[in-house]
């Protein structure tokens, strides 16, 4: 199993790639399940997840491969879709494989996706996706743990979810484009990533209005056709690097970046001391000395995101002052810190609300990553740690960042991987 070895205490310089986004690929791919048509898909990152997709997407039938050049393409053709099963090998390795759920029963009247399971940061139950497709007429089942879900043909329907929910939107939203007559997501999310899917369905021939606020309202089509979209940069590949240059110092530039989708990063990070400036598809950012501390809650979006909780608590932990951050999306979103810990953080947790004490330095120590966004911060408070850090478990790293130890490398950082395959996804 691969580790990550870091020798902390080196400024970043230099200039990196930000890499399609993970959460808006997803989806995308999937959504190429509702047309026969060829779909292209560019910006799609190198990463275990993406290739665990292709995997799944492969095994109900669709054709699905990567360009050898350019490697950010992938082109996929759903004309023969032979099986309506995702199983469970794969849904237990990567919970977004219930994205096919909504695709699959609209196009062809049936799915059956394995239920997901328990979850390293929460229960993460997917009771919405499935209340959304029963008021779209869908009958559904529990059968020898999957979720069976048919319909002749989804009837538009008023969805209007308990919770927000990112994928639960992006399900139906892939089920409401082909269903018959109008349908009305409230209580939608917002997130970037939903607006991305929305404009590839768009350019297949959906009608989809209101995404990106809470009430999306989708007029249902009888075929969708092929098309080429251009995945959005990743706003939290972005913001990890962000975080690990206002912890380590120095000065870095973002290349392919989308700050537009970043505004509550870049907020707590300037309040946190780094001087940052944006152009339309660039953030440079530098940080002299020791950040001030930043409490934060997390929201789904346009709050600040869960998925950047880990890496800005690692900055927390080295800031000036104390930040007090409470995790509202995950009930069990902590697993870092005691692994945080370990490299000499002062963190105390009180159910939902981490109070963090910033200490002068951290020291090096082996740690293990628990899940993606946790390993992330591992990393960042590697690069300030004395002495060398040890990060055991990286392949849940390697599902969500693509290449981090290559573009850390780029910038200056002292950090390798060791043993296993040494290698990267699909
Ligand atoms: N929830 C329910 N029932 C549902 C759906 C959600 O109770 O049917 C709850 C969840 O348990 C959670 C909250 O609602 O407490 C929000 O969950 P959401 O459904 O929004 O999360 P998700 O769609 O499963 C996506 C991202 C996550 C990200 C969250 C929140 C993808 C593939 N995953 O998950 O990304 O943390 O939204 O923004 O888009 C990551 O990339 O590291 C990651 C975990």
């Amino acid at each position: 199993m691969d580790k990550l070895q870091i020798t902390g205490g080196r400024p970043l310089r230099g200039e990196v790639e930000v890499s399609g986004a993970k959460n808006a690929a997803l989806p995308c791919l999937c959504a190429s399940l509702l047309t026969a048509d060829a779909v292209t898909l560019e910006n799609v990152p190198q990463l275990n997840d993406i290739g665990t997709t292709l995997r799944l997407l492969r095994q109900l039938g669709v054709k699905a491969e990567r360009a050898s050049q350019p490697g950010d393409r992938v082109v996929l053709e759903a004309s023969r879709v032979e099986s309506l099963e995702a199983p469970y090998e794969l849904v237990k390795t990567m919970r977004a494989s219930i994205l096919v759920l909504g695709p699959l029963v609209a196009r062809f009247g049936e799915a059956r996706v394995s239920l997901p399971g328990g979850c390293a940061i929460g229960q993460r139950p997917i009771d919405q996706h499935i209340k959304g497709l029963a008021a779209m007429g869908a009958e559904i089942s529990i059968e020898h743990g999957f979720v069976v879900a048919r319909a002749k043909r989804l009837k538009g329907a008023t969805i209007r979810t308990d919770m927000i929910t990112v994928t639960g939107t992006e399900n139906l939203l892939m089920a409401a484009v082909l269903a018959d007559g109008l349908t009305v997501l409230e209580n939608a999310a917002r997130e970037p990533e939903i607006v991305d899917l929305a404009e590839m369905l768009i350019k297949m021939g959906a009608r989809i209005s209101g995404h990106g606020t809470d009430r999306i309202v989708i007029e249902g089509v009888s075929r969708l056709h092929g098309t080429t979209h251009r995945v959005m940069p990743d706003r939290i590949e972005a913001g990890t690097f962000l975080c690990a240059v206002g912890a380590a110092g120095g000065e870095i530039v973002l290349r392919n970046a989308d700050p537009a989708s970043m505004g509550a990063t870049l907020d707590k990070l300037a309040e946190a001391g780094l001087a940052i400036e944006c152009g339309t598809d660039w953030v440079q950012a530098g940080m002299n000395g020791r950040p001030r501390a930043v409490g934060f809650r997390t929201l789904e979006y346009p709050g600040f995101a869960t998925d950047m909780q880990a890496q800005l608590m690692a900055l927390n932990a080295i800031a000036e002052g104390t930040a007090v951050i409470t995790e509202t999306i995950f009930e069990n979103r902590y697993m870092h810190v005691q692994e945080l810990r370990r490299l000499g953080a002062d963190i105390e947790i009180d159910g939902h609300t981490a109070v963090v004490k910033g200490v002068a330095g951290l020291s090096g120590a082996t740690v293990m990553a628990t899940d993606l966004r946790a390993s992330a911060s591992l990393v960042i408070a590697g690069l300030v740690a004395d002495g060398q850090t040890t990060i055991d478990r990286i392949y849940h790293l390697d599902r969500g960042y693509e290449q981090m130890e290559r573009k850390l490398l780029q910038l200056g950082a002292d950090i390798r991987r060791v043993g296993g395959s040494g290698g990267q996804a699909r």
